[in-house]
């Protein structure tokens, strides 16, 4: 899977974690850092990997900011996304089979390393369930005017 990972200052040890374990389960990896030392808006990182997967350059995003919450609020304005700020692994099971969720957003400073490895775990392999949830998804998908098929 080609996967965009990105963060903001408060996250960038999370990331590069992430990354090598998405590296070495063999998926592709786009990573808009940025690294430790660096200063960087969540608003802009978001955009970034919103359009990347709003434009089926990358099939899911990855996004760590502090809480997760100001990288959901960012991407979620991109037509397209649908970015779900995740603390748990049945909301990163949930988002995928009911939500068909596209960016999984957690934040550095609310999740254990560990926990935030499974979120990713369990959000790249849980699929869509389609069925019921899939008028709801349409309609998701209505409210942004019907833009993009992402
Ligand atoms: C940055 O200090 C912090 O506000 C940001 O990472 C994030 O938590 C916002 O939602």
């Amino acid at each position: 899977m080609k996967i965009v990972i990105g963060c903001d200052h408060a996250a960038p040890e999370y990331r590069e974690m992430i990354k090598e374990e998405l590296l070495a389960a063999g998926h592709e990896v786009i990573d808009l850092g940025v690294k430790a030392g660096e200063k960087a808006d969540y608003p802009d990182v978001a955009e970034k990997a919103g359009r990347l997967v709003a434009d089926g350059t990358c099939e899911k995003g990855i996004l760590i900011c502090g809480t997760g919450v100001g990288m959901s609020i960012a991407a979620n304005k991109i037509p397209g996304v649908r970015a779900a700020c995740c603390s748990d692994l049945s909301s990163a099971r949930l988002c995928r089979a009911h939500n068909d969720a596209n960016v999984l957003c957690f934040g550095q400073r609310i999740v254990g390393s560990e926990v935030a490895k499974e979120l990713v775990e369990v959000f790249l392999r849980t699929p869509f369930e389609g069925g019921r949830h899939a008028r709801r998804v349409d309609k998701i998908r209505a409210l942004d005017g019907g833009r993009h098929d992402a």
